[in-house]
């Protein structure tokens, strides 16, 4: 009987060795045949290991071609013309441009994110992508979230840590819906108000930047970047932006944006490498180079392509280990040449590249700039490291897909509230005679200006859509509704134009108001925002002011040329661009918070006064840096 059975159950040591020989084979083809895989454990895959191990390990696992994908940013559009591209080219990052505002809810965005997640997590190695937005004053591209005051406003406060919650609600509003990472904080100072940028920076003392970046940081990333409250923050824009000189831009019909900043080396760092310092210290995740250039007494250089400022101080004397971004297609402006353009500004110290439309371009380019030997493979694993050292910190590897449980809280009168807080704390009380200000709230008020029942206006560029739009397509309050929910019981007239009769009404408010624009579309005299009062609003001022007791407000980006219709005006308030809480406007108006803010910036007399800076020789401004009277 025994004979008849097959030789590994009568000597089952044969079954064993044939197994050993199989395992040991496949362990050899795994060896020979996946480069960089070696028979241990993937440390890279392993939670528990330090996040450098982990680094050094996948890097060393990694292919040119991947490594190049990881140092890729696209932009959604593109990329969704060829959906195989993500697993194919193993691209690294996706981002929302500014008018990228594409879904109504935190699981609509959530879904789509985790779509092009499952792409990135298909390739060899599975590493999953960061995808990226400007949440700038809240996650705008996100109808129902909670819109803050721009920076301006948030510097007149002189609140870093009223900053910081804001932050942290943003972050909380923007991971919810499946974005790691945010082109925030603007740490720019705005040396020149005629910059379409200026509402973008906390003012021009660079004192107020460098004391907010480290709490806005911190209110982005959180304590623990895994969290499904934080998100990678991004320090912008590396270095100078805001000390453009007007005229210098050569981009369409910018006048200060993308420009030249000419300063000296030391006027620099106390300027506008100050802020950097600061939020380097603080732990900010990556930076965002600036389009323009500087110039030290050397002629202008491309900071895109600046090999001293990005590696020399950046990266080295300030030890920045998180990774550089470029700006949108600003890679392609260092030359003409764009393979010139690629290594310079990988060379340079340029990380990641937010390409972000042609991006198969960018690839071919940069693996053929490798292949010449005219980028090195160690810059390459440097930057690679540094981008995925981030991945690794953000969990990405651990939790990939979003985490929309916290949905519910998007817009919350919680998050409002602090929102409204801010813009109240923003208000800067300029004028105030015979003690008009606060109002008793029961009086009969006359309201009028382009600004009075317009959430596009005050909530200004940046929001919803890169320009911004008179037709808001976030949730919020206007001033006129938040006047009305302030002060119940006041009696109030609203006419835009100022044409209904004013009859008995005791007080006017005039709320005169920028339209909305971002960057250097905003530059004064590039288009049609030139910090002047519109017509219909000096006709409402007139209207109004010349007949009875009238406050007027101002809801604007930077100071405008308020000075020759000031004649009739009793006070006189800066609400800069408050966001999506009218109600914070109408806070102090009313006596329910006092007026505490002051000027970020110095408001000159006349446009042409511009650039005015305190400290300046002749500094005559009509309200000084730091102004604000107090109620
Ligand atoms: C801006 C950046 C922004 C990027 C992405 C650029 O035009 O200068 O501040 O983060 O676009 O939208
Ligand atoms: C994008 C912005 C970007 C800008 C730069 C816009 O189309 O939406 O994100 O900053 O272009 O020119």
């Amino acid at each position: 009987m025994g004979a008849s059975l097959p030789a590994f159950v009568r000597r089952p040591e044969i079954l064993w060795s044939a197994l050993a020989v199989a395992i040991a084979a496949a362990v050899v083809t795994v060896f020979l045949v996946v480069p960089g895989n070696s028979a241990d454990a993937q440390v890279y895959r392993d939670p528990e290991a330090p996040i450098a191990e982990r680094v050094e390990d996948l890097v060393g696992r990694m292919t040119i071609e991947e490594k190049v994908g990881q140092m890729t940013q696209a932009v959604v559009g593109a990329v969704d013309a060829y959906p195989g591209d993500i697993t194919d080219l193993g691209i690294g990052s996706l981002l929302s441009g500014g008018s990228d505002a594409l879904h109504d809810t935190p699981e609509a965005w959530a879904e789509m994110i985790d779509g092009y997640q499952r792409d990135a997590l298909d390739t060899r190695l599975g590493i999953p992508l960061v995808y990226g937005i400007d949440a700038v004053h809240g996650n705008t591209a996100l109808p129902g979230a909670v819109v803050f005051p721009h920076n301006i406003g948030l510097g007149a406060a002189h609140d870093p840590e009223l900053a910081g919650r804001a932050a942290a609600i943003t972050a909380e509003e923007t991971r919810v819906a499946g974005v790691h990472w945010n082109f925030a904080p603007c740490v720019c100072v705005a040396r020149d108000s005629r910059w379409g940028r200026t509402y973008e920076s906390y003012g021009e003392d660079p004192g107020l930047a460098v004391e907010y970046a480290p709490s806005v940081v911190q209110g982005y990333q959180g304590d623990d970047l895994t969290a499904n409250t934080s998100v990678l923050a991004t320090a912008k824009h590396y270095v100078g932006d805001g000390g453009t000189e007007y005229g210098t831009s050569t981009t369409e019909d910018y006048l200060l944006d993308q420009g030249v900043v000419t300063l000296t080396e030391a006027e620099l760092r106390s300027i506008h490498l100050a802020p950097f310092r600061t939020a380097v210290d603080a732990g900010v995740g990556s930076v965002m180079v600036s389009f323009s250039s500087v110039d030290l007494g050397y002629g202008p250089l491309k900071t895109h392509g600046d090999e001293y400022l990005i590696s020399g101080v950046l990266k080295g004397e300030l030890g920045f280990d998180g990774f550089v971004v470029s700006d949108w297609q600003g890679v392609d402006q260092i030359s003409e040449d764009y393979a010139e353009s690629v290594r310079t500004a990988i060379n340079a110290g340029i990380d990641m590249v937010m390409v972000p439309f042609e991006y198969r371009t960018f690839i071919s380019t940069l693996l053929a700039e490798v292949e010449a030997g005219r980028v090195s493979e160690s810059r390459i694993d440097d930057a690679v490291s540094r981008i995925l050292t981030q991945k690794f910190a953000l969990g990405l590897f651990e939790q990939p897909y979003a985490d929309t449980s916290g949905a519910a809280d998007v817009g919350s009168d919680e998050h409002r509230a602090v929102a409204r807080e801010a813009a109240a704390a923003s208000q800067v009380l300029l004028r105030n005679e015979d003690d008009l200000l606060p109002l008793a709230g029961d009086e009969s008020i006359y309201v009028a200006g382009s600004g009075a029942d317009s959430l596009g206006r005050q909530l200004g560029g940046w929001s919803g859509s890169w320009q911004g739009s008179v037709e808001a397509v976030n949730e919020g309050t206007s001033i006129l509704a938040g006047l009305e929910q302030v002060a119940p019981g006041a009696a109030i007239t609203y006419s835009e134009d100022a044409s209904e009769p004013i009859g008995d009404a005791d007080v006017g408010i005039v709320v005169v108001a920028e339209d909305p624009y971002a960057e250097g579309l905003g530059d004064a005299g590039a288009g049609e925002h030139d910090m002047l009062v519109s017509d219909e609003d000096a006709a409402a001022i007139e209207a109004v002011c010349g007949e009875i007791d009238c406050v007027v407000i101002v809801v604007s980006g930077r100071p405008i040329e308020i000075e020759p219709h000031l004649d009739d005006v009793d006070a006189l308030v800066a609400a800069w661009l408050p966001g999506s809480e009218g109600a914070g406007v109408a806070d102090p108006l009313f006596g329910e918070t006092p007026y505490d803010g002051r000027l970020p910036v110095s408001w000159p007399r006349l446009v042409d006064d511009e650039p005015l800076n305190v400290g300046d020789d002749g500094y005559d401004p009509l309200y000084p840096l730091g102004y604000g009277l107090q109620t």
